[in-house]
């Protein structure tokens, strides 16, 4: 009786769990679709790793305009929880130096938040692109949290050190340093601010890529080296996608040089993520396929890129999966 008993527990264990489950896949060019089913919307987006626990924010473009601030959580990078929004129009104000009076959904909109984790005050920050519609305002706006779901509160908005800012991104360096970097000067130049030891202000300002009208830049430090991918400013519409490269993050970036195709295969950069597997190190390419064919039908495109000395493999891959635990990945036909 007890083997009959123990074979029947074993074949019920072996048809409740399939031995070969694959791993699940990024495919890209799909509509993403979170735990509960609804569509996934976090775009201009920005990821941060906590553990073995992925965030993601972006804008929710379902309403089109005016996107409040949506957080999501995934241990695959496939399967992405719903966390909630995090900022949301009506719920921000702030009040200018000159009494006037930025509030978000009705004089003000959010694009491309900015996650970023300081370990000296324990604190999660998010840097945005703060905008009026006619992106006259040409302002960023810096929100703070003790808890990475929120609740999220509005520190400061405005022009950083007083100079005009629109697409932008964070980065992290390895000593804990961070960056915000902006499109500045009517999208002539790329802003490089460095941020207060909180995260919470800008303490320095240097310009980069003067006059080569870059945005949605993205970057990136591979060994001593730092690269940075970039756009030009088209709007909605894609265009070259192009790199450069610097030992240093104030000074001495390379020339911009074409990767990939003259659309970014049809993409804007938003992130790029390193993976530190326990094989290997794999960076992530993260852009927006904006308009795709709506506002709010926009895809989150992702594909491995690898760096050598100077260059980036950068190549469309309709269809990968990825170990986060070794870092390694291979493409998938279906
Ligand atoms: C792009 C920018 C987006 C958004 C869009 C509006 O150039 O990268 O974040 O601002 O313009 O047209």
């Amino acid at each position: 009786m007890k083997i009959v008993k123990t074979i029947l527990f074993l074949l019920a264990t072996l048809t409740a769990a399939p031995i070969h489950a694959t791993r699940p896949a990024i495919e890209n060019g799909l509509l993403w679709y979170d735990t509960e089913g609804n569509p996934v919307q976090a775009h201009g987006g920005s990821f941060l790793q906590i553990g073995d626990t992925w965030y993601m924010i972006g804008e929710d473009r379902s309403g089109l305009w005016n996107p409040d601030v949506n957080m999501y959580s995934s241990k695959n990078l496939v399967d992405w929880k719903f966390e909630g929004k995090i900022i949301e129009n009506g719920k921000h104000r702030y009040v200018y130096p000159d009494g006037s009076v930025g509030e978000l959904g009705r004089n003000r909109m959010i694009e491309r938040p900015k996650l970023l984790y300081c370990e000296k005050t324990g604190q999660y920050v998010i840097w945005c692109h703060w905008e009026a519609s006619n992106y006259g305002a040409s302002e960023a706006a810096v929100f703070y949290s003790d808890n990475i779901t929120g609740p999220y509160k509005l520190h400061w908005a405005g022009r950083p050190l007083g100079i005009k800012s629109r697409d932008c991104n964070v980065f992290t360096d390895h000593d804990g340093t961070a960056w915000f970097i902006s499109t500045t000067n009517e999208n002539m130049d790329l802003g490089l601010f460095k941020l207060s030891d909180d995260y919470l202000s800008v303490v320095g300002h240097t310009s980069l890529f003067v006059g080569k009208r870059r945005e949605a830049p993205a970057v990136i430090r591979v060994g001593d080296r730092y690269f940075m991918l970039s756009s030009a400013c088209t709007g909605w519409n894609p265009n070259q996608c192009k790199l450069s490269w610097s030992d240093l993050l104030t000074s001495g970036w390379s020339e911009l040089t074409d990767i990939g195709d003259a659309i970014a295969f049809d993409t804007q950069a938003t992130s790029i993520l390193t993976v530190h597997g326990s094989k290997e190190t794999t960076y992530l390419y993260v852009g927006d396929r904006w308009m795709d064919p709506g506002l709010h039908e926009s895809k989150t495109i992702i594909f491995p890129i690898e760096f050598d000395e100077t260059g980036c493999n950068f190549e469309f891959i309709p269809k990968f999966e990825l170990n986060l635990r070794t870092g390694k990945w291979k493409t998938r036909k279906k």
